[in-house]
């Protein structure tokens, strides 16, 4: 191959995987940003009626990942007390509300439909429904986040009664 054709071949594929980065980072910020949310002075505002059972949602506040996942009533029904103190309860439907960052080395979890709960892909570790850990590595449950509820939405950054509540109970740090 020529000088002048490893150079137009050069600029094609960076041209290429320009176009495939774009389209890389549109996919991340459809999945990351799927519902109506508001993001200022560093809360996210998120109306969390609009989440489909057992389909994770991923926020984005502070720079880190949210998870918000709405729970089916059978998943509800199977829990025990440890569990449910972490549910975020709106409109009587229960919710985990979470920083997906795994607390072994700070991987992203994939949430398993199927199984109902989260594997993280570094080191094996998983966490149930309810973000605690249920295998080693990771020491222990996701972080809940400083969160408020208004009504049906769910303000991220700031402390409402039932983080408080949490935090009374040695949830939350
Ligand atoms: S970072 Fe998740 S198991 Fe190691």
């Amino acid at each position: 191959m020529n000088q002048t054709r490893r150079g137009f071949m050069g600029k094609a594929f960076g041209a290429v995987a320009g176009v495939g980065a774009v389209g890389a980072l549109y996919a991340m910020k459809r999945s990351w940003d799927p519902l109506p949310s508001v993001k200022a002075a560093g809360f996210t505002t998120i109306d969390i009626s609009a989440c489909a059972e057992n389909k994770l949602i991923v926020e984005k506040w502070r720079g880190k990942p949210i998870f918000v996942l709405r729970k089916t009533a059978e998943m509800v029904a199977k829990q025990d007390e440890a569990e449910t103190a972490r549910d975020v309860i709106v409109d009587g439907n229960h919710y985990l509300i979470a920083i997906g960052l795994c607390t072994h080395l700070g991987c992203i979890p994939a949430y398993r439909e199927a199984k109902t709960d989260f594997k993280c892909a570094c080191h094996g570790g998983e966490f149930d429904s309810s973000g605690i850990n249920t295998k080693a590595p990771p020491p222990s449950p996701l972080v809940i986040p400083p969160f408020k509820i208004n009504g049906t939405t769910l303000v991220l950054g700031e402390s409402g009664p039932e983080y408080t509540k949490m935090k009374e109970a040695g949830i939350v740090a």
